[in-house]
């Protein structure tokens, strides 16, 4: 059987940053679950469709395919088998997908995907359901989550580095607009599950999250 690990957690904890390390060092094959939902995005806004439009967003899903497809151990997003995992990490998709998340027409067929990776492979998936709905049965399950200005200040300092210009207060603002939609919609909030283990990142490096999470893994096996 498959062993699965569920990292869940607000936008900005660092899910998918320490996700990637875990997978790279105990060879798993790590599931950005946050990517799915941004290119189904990325369709809803190339098509110009707004996220209230739930008939417009109905019909388009089923004019969706997306896939998965790993480059050097680095996941790649297809949609409508176009490549466009380099047009997904920008507040505008990040906000799009957030909003579209809602519908379970969405969700649906994107869990099913998500499902069926799981079951062929080790996996370490990052998500907001992943312990709670997708994988109820993942051995190791973890809450990740860290104080909204710290992960502000780490997107803040992400966008600085890259050179582009950002506003800490409008940062932090966006993150508890996010959180709030993410944990108060109607299906499959983000939420943590009943057995999950709660990580607060805050005042800790990236490399000791790691370790952390490495032991619980352990102890599980
Ligand atoms: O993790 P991320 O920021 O890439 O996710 C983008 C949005 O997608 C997030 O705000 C909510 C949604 N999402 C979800 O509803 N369920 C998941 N398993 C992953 C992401």
């Amino acid at each position: 059987m498959a062993f699965n690990i569920a990292i869940d957690g607000p936008a900005g904890a660092g899910k998918s940053t320490i996700a990637k390390m875990l997978a790279k060092k105990m060879k798993y094959i790590y599931v950005d679950t946050g990517a799915m939902y941004r290119a189904m995005a990325l369709y809803f806004l190339k098509n110009n469709i707004s996220p209230d439009d739930e008939v417009r967003i109905s019909d388009a899903v089923k004019q969706v395919d997306i896939s998965i497809e790993y480059v050097d151990g680095a996941q790649q997003v297809l949609l409508n088998g176009e490549n466009v995992t380099g047009e997904l990490r920008n507040e505008a998709v990040g906000n799009m997908a957030s909003a579209t998340s809602v519908y379970p027409i969405v969700r649906k067929k994107l869990v099913a995907l998500q499902q069926k990776l799981a079951k062929t492979a080790d996996v370490i998936m990052d998500g907001r359901d992943i312990g709670t709905c997708v994988l109820p049965d993942a051995q190791v399950k973890i809450y990740l989550t860290a104080s909204v200005q710290t992960r502000a200040k780490r997107r803040y300092d992400e966008l600085s580095e890259k050179g582009e210009s950002a506003d800490l207060a409008m940062i932090a603002k966006d993150i508890e607009e996010r959180d709030y939609r993410d944990m108060n919609r109607e299906i499959s909030p983000l939420k943590q599950a009943e057995d999950a283990i709660l990580i607060d990142s805050s005042e800790m490096t990236i490399e000791e999250v790691v370790a952390a999470i490495e032991s619980i893994v352990k102890e599980h096996k």
